[in-house]
C-alpha cells in the first residue's frame, strides 16, 4: 500500500513518514511538501535507516505521487500558538487546505484512494475535505480524537503505575476544547478503573483537564507536537492496510450516529480497507452523550461560518 504525505517535510508529516517506516506495513512512502528540499531531506533521512527497519520505497516529490497512492494523509498548515484554540486557526488554514484539496482532486487520486485529513481544525478541514472531493464521505475521514485518546490513556497509565497498552479509555467528539472524556467504559487490564489500586474520583478531572490541554503543553515546550502524532496516524494507516476493522476515534461526516448528522467529528468508528467501514453508537452515560452532541453544535457553528467564508 502506498501513502502519501502531503506536508511530510514537516515535523507531523516527518514523524508519520518515521512511524510508518517502523511499523513495516505500508510499501510506500512519499513525502510531498511545498518545500521540496526539506521533503527531500526528511525522505533521505528516513531511506537511510531502511536496512534496519523494513523493506519499502520512500521518496519524496509533488502531486505526481496522488494518482497511485492508496492513502493520501494532510498534515500541511500552520501550527496553532499555545495561547490559540484548534478554531482559532480556521481562517489562516481552510485557505491553505482548500488549495491542497483543490490539487488533489486535478492530480486524480484513485476511485479507492482513502483521504486522511491530519491539519487543523482536523473535524472542520475533513468536513470540506469529504464536501469538495468526489470520493464516497466514508473514504474522507480525520485523526480526530484518536491522538487525545492515546494522550488520555498514557497520563492515566503514568498517574496510575499501570501499563499503557492496558488503559482503556476513549476520548470521542471534538479534537478540541469540546472534546469528551468516556469513564462509563473505561478499563485497566479488563478491569472498572475505579476498582484500580490509587484511583480516586478526583482524578478524573485532573486527568481530562491535563489530556484536553496537551497539544498547548507539548507547543508551550517544543513548539509542536510530532512523534504521538505519528504514532496516532500510523494507528488508522495500518488499521486501514491491514483492514482489521478496528474500532478507532476518529473523525468522519456523521449521518445520524448518536443522533448527530451533517457534521464531521469522532465517534467509535470501525476502520477498514475502504475507510470507515460502520459507526459504533456505543452507550455512554447522558453527560457523555450531552457533551457529544455540544462538541456537534459547536462544530457545526464553525463550520457554517467557514461554508459561508468560502461561498458553498
Ligand atoms: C495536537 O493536539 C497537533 O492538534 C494536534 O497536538
Amino acid at each position: 500500500m502506498k501513502v502519501s504525505i502531503i506536508g511530510g517535510g514537516g515535523l507531523v508529516g516527518s514523524c508519520a513518514g518515521f512511524a510508518l517506516q517502523t511499523g513495516g506495513i505500508v510499501r510506500e512512502i512519499s513525502l510531498i511538501d511545498v518545500n521540496a528540499e526539506l521533503a527531500a531531506g526528511q525522505a533521505l533521512d528516513l531511506l537511510h535507516g531502511g536496512p534496519s527497519t523494513s523493506d519499502q520505497i520512500i521518496n519524496s516529490g509533488g502531486y505526481e505521487h496522488i494518482p497511485d497512492s492508496d492513502v493520501i494523509c494532510i498534515t500541511a498548515g500552520l501550527r496553532r500558538k499555545p495561547d490559540e484554540s484548534r478554531l482559532d486557526l480556521i481562517n489562516r488554514n481552510v485557505d491553505l487546505f482548500v488549495k491542497i484539496l483543490d490539487g488533489v482532486k486535478q492530480a486524480g487520486p484513485k476511485q479507492s484512494a482513502i483521504v486522511f485529513v491530519v491539519s487543523n481544525p482536523v473535524d472542520v478541514l475533513t468536513y470540506l475535505a469529504a464536501d469538495r472531493l468526489s470520493l464516497p464521505s466514508s473514504q474522507v475521514i480525520g485523526l480526530g480524537t484518536q491522538l487525545d485518546t492515546i494522550r488520555f490513556r498514557s497520563l492515566i497509565a503514568a498517574e496510575l503505575g499501570a501499563p499503557p497498552t492496558q488503559v482503556k479509555a476513549t476520548i470521542l467528539g471534538e479534537h478540541g476544547d469540546s472534546m469528551v472524556p468516556v469513564w462509563s467504559s473505561a478499563t485497566i487490564a479488563g478491569m472498572p478503573i475505579d476498582k484500580y489500586p490509587g484511583w480516586n474520583p478526583n482524578l478524573a478531572n485532573q486527568l481530562f483537564t491535563r489530556t484536553k490541554g496537551s497539544g498547548a503543553e507539548v507547543i508551550r515546550g517544543k513548539g509542536g507536537a510530532g512523534f504521538a502524532v505519528g504514532i496516532a496516524i500510523q494507528d488508522v494507516i495500518e488499521s486501514i492496510a491491514l483492514d482489521n476493522r478496528r474500532v478507532l476515534p476518529i473523525s468522519s461526516v456523521q449521518a445520524g450516529c448518536y443522533g448527530i448528522r451533517d457534521v464531521a467529528l469522532s465517534v467509535p468508528t470501525v476502520v477498514g480497507r475502504t475507510g470507515v467501514i460502520d459507526h459504533l453508537e456505543v452507550e455512554l452515560w447522558p453527560k457523555e452523550m450531552q457533551g457529544l452532541r455540544n462538541s456537534g453544535n459547536v462544530l457545526r457553528q464553525t463550520l457554517e461560518t467557514v461554508l459561508a467564508r468560502i461561498g458553498r
